[in-house]
């Protein structure tokens, strides 16, 4: 029930942080992190609840009535099927996009020490409930720099409109006016990996969902930017999420839907990074030191 008390606007994935941190009420024994099956049970309950949560908060903000977990679907069927099911009796899962959502969920499980995850580790460390840590990497996750390049990426190919204005953008770039959004990685500095396989499953979305008209412009936007020296130099390559947030859209989840399917497939790695954590023996409560640069000494009139 507390699910309808947001506001009919409130961003899903605000929603999605709020009611993760709100499950540690649920639940009185999840703070007992040290017991392996309690901490196993919460594990699984919170991935199990994580489809359940984005399929609501998604409705809510439609104005649709929620519709319930199919025990008989997968893990992504079932996300679909409370997604989008409308009248009736049984949602038909498509296949193919039953597969691409596996496949997006599980390129985007782990990524070693991000911000999400170090958040769920430093929260964690202070061996809180795995619910409320969760809600942190969620808030850390939520931010434009973090969860958000998809949608840059869908809001800078909408504001090219046409490929004739392609190399408008590129000069702009290399002006130092503006970033190229889902090229450059912090740590892959020659093509992503995950972008090809992300690529190739695009082919096979939009062969059910018919062609995004978007995706013109990213391929010839790719095409020029992969020729072009400024970006060559720089091994500056497709990332992630120069295509997923095309599939997404695709598919028919709005744009403010994509945080919150990052959270949802990132909520694996964030546990399994939190157990890891948990069962080391020399694991401390994580406390960063600072070095104070201020006044030596000050007098107060
Ligand atoms: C991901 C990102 C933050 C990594 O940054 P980084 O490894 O710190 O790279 P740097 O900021 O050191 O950039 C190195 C050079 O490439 C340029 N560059 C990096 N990413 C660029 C991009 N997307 N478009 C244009 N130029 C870019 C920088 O301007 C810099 O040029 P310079 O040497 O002439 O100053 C960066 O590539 C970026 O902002 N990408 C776009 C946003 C995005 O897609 N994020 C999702 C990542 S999964």
């Amino acid at each position: 029930h507390f699910m309808d008390e947001f506001h009919h606007d409130a961003h899903p994935m605000g929603i999605l942080l709020s009611t993760v941190g709100a499950l540690s009420t649920f639940y009185p024994n999840a703070p007992n992190v040290a017991d392996p099956v309690n901490r196993r049970l919460q594990m699984v309950r919170l991935i199990a609840k994580m489809p359940t949560l984005t399929a609501f908060a998604y409705r809510h903000r439609m104005g649709m009535p929620y519709s319930y977990p199919d025990n008989n679907l997968s893990y992504t069927g079932n996300l679909l099927s409370m997604m989008f099911k409308m009248a009736e009796p049984k949602y038909e899962v498509n296949p193919v996009l039953e597969k691409a959502l596996n496949l997006l969920f599980i390129l985007h499980a782990d990524h070693e020490q991000n911000c999400s995850t170090s958040a769920m580790r430093s929260v964690g460390s202070s061996r809180t409930d795995p619910y409320s840590a969760a809600a942190a990497a969620i808030g850390a996750l939520y931010g434009p720099l973090h969860g958000g390049a998809n949608e840059a990426v869908l809001r800078m190919l909408r504001n090219i409109g046409s490929p004739d204005r392609i190399p408008h953008l590129i000069e702009r770039v290399k002006a130092g006016e503006a970033r190229l959004m889902g090229f450059g990685h912090r740590v892959y500095k020659n093509y992503d990996p995950r972008a090809r396989i992300i690529k190739e499953m695009a082919n096979k979305v939009f062969e059910v969902t018919g062609r995004n008209p978007l995706l013109e412009l990213a391929l010839e936007l790719e095409a020029i930017a992969l020729e072009d020296e400024y970006f060559v130099e720089r091994k500056l390559y497709p990332n992630v999420d120069f295509y997923s947030g095309l599939i997404y859209q695709s598919m028919g989840f709005p744009v403010d839907m994509f945080p919150v399917l990052f959270a949802l497939g990132r909520t694996v790695g964030w546990l399994a990074q939190w157990e890891e954590m948990v069962l080391d023996s020399e694991q401390k409560i994580a406390r960063p030191r600072q070095i104070y640069t201020g006044h030596d000494l000050r007098h107060l009139e």
